[in-house]
């Protein structure tokens, strides 16, 4: 078997460093923010270009942000006379005093309900203290990275008690027939059983898609009819439109005809994801290998993106241009996953993991070998491969990725505090 999940440090010089864990636990707990109106005013030339940078990622892909200079004065100047958005990023390069005063004026033209995050460069706890009890929703002290801003503005937006919002992994063949719906399966799977939590697999393959075959389930409408109709979908027709495999996995499944043509609009798929998110905790998303727009919306759009490729020419060639289209458009994000299937094709020339590695600069989350008899058992049975033998090494794989994918650790090998996700997030904050 060649080297798996682990193995990434002996792999090509040329292959990208995934995040530490510290920085993939903040890229997850920033959630996407809702469509409100953010409008900065900035002292530092520096700072505006951070909250540019924050404007186009995809958590704020939803909110209309603009950014200008001036600070608190041209805030109060520009208010006198206009409406206050829901939000307003204030930036000052004052001490205490100055800094309170101008927050005094700004608060003076302030209409109810609109919030303020202040950017400041005196990491003073009195002055926090006494923005926070004037009701500043949040002190940040420079130079900010616009992760950090981003959650601060989660954190007054998007309440993780009232609004749940789940993650989204979506999977997508660097060519077709890779393996990519069955990595998404039989990890989705392992997903629900190891971390015990609710997860969904939306097909949008909706012509070919296998997944309702792959659990043995009747096709059904289900995904069709969210998309054709995507602002009726609420948390009691999705209910109704999901198939269930097991206590915690529930199939968003494809009606796998060709009665209709399937022409997607990229803001259907988006509600459908989005109530999804609002409602179970992880979606994985079968993304089939295209390049619309909206199968390249719903990967941009993803928390994690897992791209399968088989070890030839063409995988690798469209594997990098994916890594390269993805990487700048998510620069706040960890890279994609790389899972290498179908390795060991008897007879046939491959490219081996290493080179292949090297070449697209990414270690492989995952290496899977060619087994035709397990997986083709599981396929025509509708069975996962752990159900066909969960002492395949393929099974531990896809177990593993369940862990990798969500930023879990196993019980067993758990030495992180518990407290450690917020730690960090107080650390960060003292930091600035
Ligand atoms: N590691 C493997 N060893 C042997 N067969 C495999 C392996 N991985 C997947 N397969 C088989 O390859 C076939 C294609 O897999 P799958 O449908 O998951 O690919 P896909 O990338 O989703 O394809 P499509 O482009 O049609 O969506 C299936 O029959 C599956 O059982
Ligand atoms: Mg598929």
């Amino acid at each position: 078997m060649t080297s798996a999940m682990d193995s990434g440090a002996e792999m090509g010089q040329g292959a990208a460093a995934a995040s530490s864990p510290d920085e993939r636990e903040t890229q997850k707990r920033v959630r996407p923010i809702p469509r409100i109106t953010i409008q900065a005013f900035c002292e530092d030339q520096g700072t505006a270009d951070i909250l540019q940078q924050a404007a186009a990622d995809r958590r704020l892909a939803k909110a209309h942000v603009t950014v200008q200079m001036g600070g608190i004065p041209a805030a109060v100047a520009f208010y006198q006379n206009a409406a206050t958005p829901n939000l307003i990023i204030v930036e000052s390069v004052y001490d205490r005093e100055p800094l309170l005063q101008d927050i005094d004026r700004l608060a003076e033209v302030c209409d109810m309900g609109t919030k303020v995050i202040v950017i400041g460069h005196v990491n003073d706890v009195v002055l926090y203290r006494q923005l926070i009890a004037r009701g500043v929703s949040d002190y940040l002290v420079g130079p900010i990275k616009p992760l950090q801003v981003m959650e601060a503005i989660a954190d007054i937006y998007v309440n993780p008690e009232a609004d749940p919002v789940g993650e989204v992994i979506a999977f997508v063949g660097a060519k077709g027939g890779a393996g990519s719906s069955t990595v998404c399966h039989n990890t989705a799977w392992a997903m629900s059983r190891a971390l015990r939590s609710d997860v969904v697999i939306a097909d949008f393959d909706l012509p070919f898609g296998t997944a309702a075959l792959d659990f043995n389930q009747d096709p059904m409408q289900g995904i069709a009819e969210a998309l054709s109709d995507p602002d009726r979908l609420d948390a009691v027709l999705l209910d109704r439109l999901l198939a269930k495999c097991s206590d915690r996995l529930s199939l968003f499944a494809a009606p796998g005809t060709l009665e209709w043509e399937y022409d997607l609009e990229p803001r259907a798929c988006n509600t459908v994801v989005d109530v999804v998110r609002q409602n179970v905790p992880y979606a994985a998303l079968d993304v089939p290998h295209l390049w619309t727009s909206w199968a390249k919306d719903v990967i941009l759009q993803a928390d994690e993106v897992v791209i399968t490729a088989t070890p030839d020419l063409a995988s690798l060639r469209n594997t990098k241009n994916l890594i390269e289209l993805i990487r700048p458009a998510r620069a706040n994000d960890g890279p994609p996953h790389l899972v290498i299937n179908q390795v060991g094709v008897p007879k046939r020339p491959e490219i081996p993991v290493a080179d292949f590695a090297q070449a697209v600069g990414l270690n492989p989350t995952a290496v899977i070998e060619f087994e035709p008899h397990l997986f083709g058992t599981a396929a025509n049975n509708g069975q996962m491969i752990e159900e066909i033998n969960d002492k395949s090494r393929q099974a531990e794989i896809f177990h593993e990725l369940a862990f990798v994918l969500t930023n879990r650790v196993e019980p067993k090998q758990q030495t992180r505090s518990l407290f450690a996700p917020i730690l960090s997030k107080l650390n960060m904050k003292k930091t600035g």
